[in-house]
């Protein structure tokens, strides 16, 4: 196991009430409901055992109403988008009886977990595809704390476009006492009459950019309001969900505390204005909402420059308006995040990998690729079992690339070459830029896939897929 560092919990206080008679006199409970307008449903647990959270999981046609012009047909794990939010801890094991009612193939990739390989819901490589009326049993442990999430990997734009993602929340024994609220982020692309555009309008245009919804969703709903008491700290666990969208938030001029990502708290927090999700990625933040009583916050959507067309003639959006309650006469000073250290990976002895993100078109049809290859025609990228490879994106195309890899948690690094001191498994690589990240193939050989998780651009061939043998 790599990560014993991150995961090796500092023993501090235990979670909920406990918390608060062994933490000192701070109240850092919002009040009840204060949240229930984006409240996600929750899957039920079918095993007594406390360790294993057995879950039934369908995934199937749905219907939301997001435009006043009428319905939307949508899919929805268990009809519901996002689907279930699925809580557990360090360790448990997770039993999903994972079902397909939708009129076509689908898998459950699990974003971020490090699963086995036969878990890991890559049609064709990992898993047949689930055919429709099929099923499937995944099992597998929650090494890792953190947030991640769970979506198909079978025409991924536009099954994770029509609603087919979900949270998971996986908490470690020492979670800061305060409150804390998962907001899916993502957005839909619907016409006046509510009907779900297709997942090829715009044609390799819009496939180049990436297609974003014209309706932003934050745990499904259209700017839901919640309350929030003024003063008091806020944890929001973010994830980016949307197919090509990125997120940069803003709260008025409130500073957030990034306290952790992709990969669960981060060993050293940081304070930024206007933090940034890629398509795929996770941010653990805490803010604390400050104002009068009765007035309103607005988290915003910031245009981002991901490439040509990405900010311009673009306004800010509101994803999720805050209500301010009266708090206490003093602000609560946001509690310490879990001590957790980070021990950079050894990379002098790293096999160096250089990847060109690419376009080379086939027979007149768009196709982007690794090295000029789309994954339709390319052959695994060989590691070996205990291998630390230095892997370099670069990219010399119009928009930028958020390259994920499944599977396996990566140290980001600085241009310089040296660790920017998280782990992750989602970086973004701009446009006339490059990003390199060092990985250790430590355990669980097999095929894991490595792609851009601007879905669009995946589904027209920038994926590729890593052979980690014995
Ligand atoms: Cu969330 Cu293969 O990706
Ligand atoms: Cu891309």
């Amino acid at each position: 196991m790599g990560h014993d560092d991150r995961v090796s919990a500092h023993r501090g206080c235990l979670l909920g009430l406990f918390a608060l008679a062994s933490c000192g006199p701070i109240e850092p409970v919002q009040p009840p409901g204060f949240a229930d307008a984006i409240a996600l449903p929750t899957a039920v647990d079918l095993d007594p055992d406390p360790r294993i959270i057995e879950v039934e999981l369908v995934a199937r046609p749905t219907s939301l109403s997001l435009v006043p012009g009428g319905p939307t047909a949508m899919y929805g794990f268990d009809g519901a988008v996002p689907g279930p939010l699925i809580e557990a801890r360090v360790g448990d094991r997770l039993v999903v009886h994972f079902r397909n009612e939708l009129p076509e193939p689908t898998t459950v990739h699990w974003h971020g977990i490090r699963v086995p390989n036969a878990m890991d819901g890559v049609p064709e490589h990992t898993q047949p595809p689930v055919p429709p009326g099929g099923s499937f049993e995944y099992r597998f442990e929650l090494p890792d704390e953190g947030l991640y999430w769970y979506h198909p990997h079978v025409r991924s734009a536009p099954q994770v476009g029509a609603g087919l993602y979900g949270a998971i929340v996986v908490r470690s024994v020492d979670e800061p006492a305060i409150d804390e609220t998962v907001l899916v982020l993502s957005d839909v692309a619907v016409g006046e009459d509510g009907a779900l555009l297709p997942a090829d309008t715009g044609g390799d245009l819009a496939t180049l950019f990436g297609r974003e919804g014209n309706v932003l969703l934050v745990n499904g709903r259209v700017r839901p309001t919640i309350r929030a008491r003024a003063g008091v700290p806020l944890r929001l666990r973010v994830v980016n969900a949307a197919i090509s969208r990125y997120f940069q938030l803003a709260l008025g001029s409130l500073p957030f505390r990034v306290i952790g990502g992709d990969a669960g708290f981060f060993a050293s927090p940081r304070d930024v204005s206007r933090p940034v999700l890629t398509p795929g990625q996770r941010l653990d933040l805490v803010v604390v909402p400050r104002g009068t009583p009765g007035q309103a916050l607005t988290l915003r959507w910031i245009p981002y420059d991901r490439g040509y067309g990405s900010t311009e003639f673009r306004d800010p959006e509101d994803l999720l308006t805050l209500l301010l309650e009266r708090g206490p006469d003093a602000v609560v000073p946001i509690p310490p995040a879990p001590s957790r250290t980070f021990t950079p990976i050894d990379g002098s002895g790293a096999s160096a990998l250089e990847v060109e993100l690419t376009r080379n078109d086939r027979d007149g049809r768009l196709a982007l690729g690794f090295d000029g290859i789309p994954d339709w025609e390319s052959t695994p990228y060989p590691a070996r079992l205990g291998e630390v490879q230095r892997w370099t994106f670069r990219n010399t195309l119009d928009w930028a690339h958020p390259i994920h890899l499944h599977g396996f948690f990566f140290q980001p690094l600085d241009a310089a070459g040296r660790p920017l001191g998280h782990w992750a498994d989602t970086i973004d690589v701009p446009v006339d830029g490059e990003a390199s990240f060092l990985v250790r193939w430590d355990e669980r050989p097999g095929l894991w896939m490595i792609h851009c998780h601007v879905l669009d651009h995946a589904d027209a061939g920038m994926m590729g897929m890593v052979e980690l043998s014995r």
